[in-house]
């Protein structure tokens, strides 16, 4: 068994699910809000510490503005309907991204959720929103060089840089899973999963289920992670 205490999502293939099920782009976007709610309950209760799903990317802007309005709004949709369930669950709200792109309303619905739920001790819920991995590692260069000129600091090694990234206060992430058959990583977490284990599976996101979640962590608990070190299982 491998610990995972930071599982992290790349919630794929709303698009295609909607369009094989000859729906409008935006049902696909809605279904898959339900499953975030299915997949933090069953994370919860496995016990897992933080679950960060991608939700919106620097580079996602590039969509109609339609699509990118209709996106804007799911965390009012998703909030509306669950926090309730996510108090009593003892889920906690975190976002990771630039929060000062957002829409007002959009920013207001996460930092409500936010504040909601911030003495919350189980799972962790991170939505990486107007997230990217170059931009959350530019800004942690930015912000210590002002850090630096200001004398506040005059060394850097990882440990200490890590305090710069939006996920300072978060575990390593243990566990990538990508839906929907893309092998890429689309800007996310690029600091964060220098040791992670990658799952790519075929299910669209609006499909996937709390079984299948148990399937990957299964395959997760039988990878033999090694960080670099000599590999106990060969022979040699
Ligand atoms: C993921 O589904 C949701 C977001 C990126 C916001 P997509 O909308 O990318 O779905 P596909 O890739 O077109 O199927
Ligand atoms: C990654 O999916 C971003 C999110 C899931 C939010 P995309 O659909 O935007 O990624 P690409 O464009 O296929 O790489
Ligand atoms: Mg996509």
């Amino acid at each position: 068994m491998n610990e995972l205490q930071h599982l992290a999502i790349i919630m794929d293939g709303n698009g295609r699910w909607a369009k094989k099920n000859n729906l409008p782009r935006t049902a696909g976007h809605y279904k898959g809000v339900e499953v975030v709610r299915n997949i933090t309950i069953h994370a919860n209760q496995l016990g897992i510490k933080c679950l960060t799903v991608y939700a919106f990317s620097t580079e996602n802007w590039k969509r109609s503005e339609d699509e990118v309005s209709y996106l804007m709004g799911l965390p009012k949709v998703f909030f509306n309907s669950y926090i309730k369930e996510l108090m009593e669950n003892n889920v906690k709200v975190m976002m990771i991204g630039d929060k000062t792109k957002l829409p007002s309303e959009t920013q207001r619905i996460m930092n409500d959720a936010i504040e909601t739920t911030k003495n919350n001790t189980g799972l962790i819920l991170n939505f990486a929103v107007n997230y990217g991995g170059r931009d959350e590692i530019i800004r942690a260069a930015k912000a210590y060089a002002e850090d630096y000129k200001a004398g506040k600091t005059d060394e850097l090694t990882e440990d200490l840089f890590k305090d710069y990234l939006y996920t300072k206060d978060l575990p390593e992430v243990d566990l990538l899973i990508r839906t929907s058959y893309e092998q890429r990583i689309s800007n996310f977490l690029l600091y964060q999963i220098a040791y992670s284990e990658f799952i790519f599976t075929e299910t669209l996101w609006p499909d996937f289920s709390p079984e299948e979640l148990d399937r990957c962590i299964e395959e997760y608990n039988h990878r033999k992670r090694n960080f670099g070190g000599r590999n106990e299982t060969k022979s040699n």
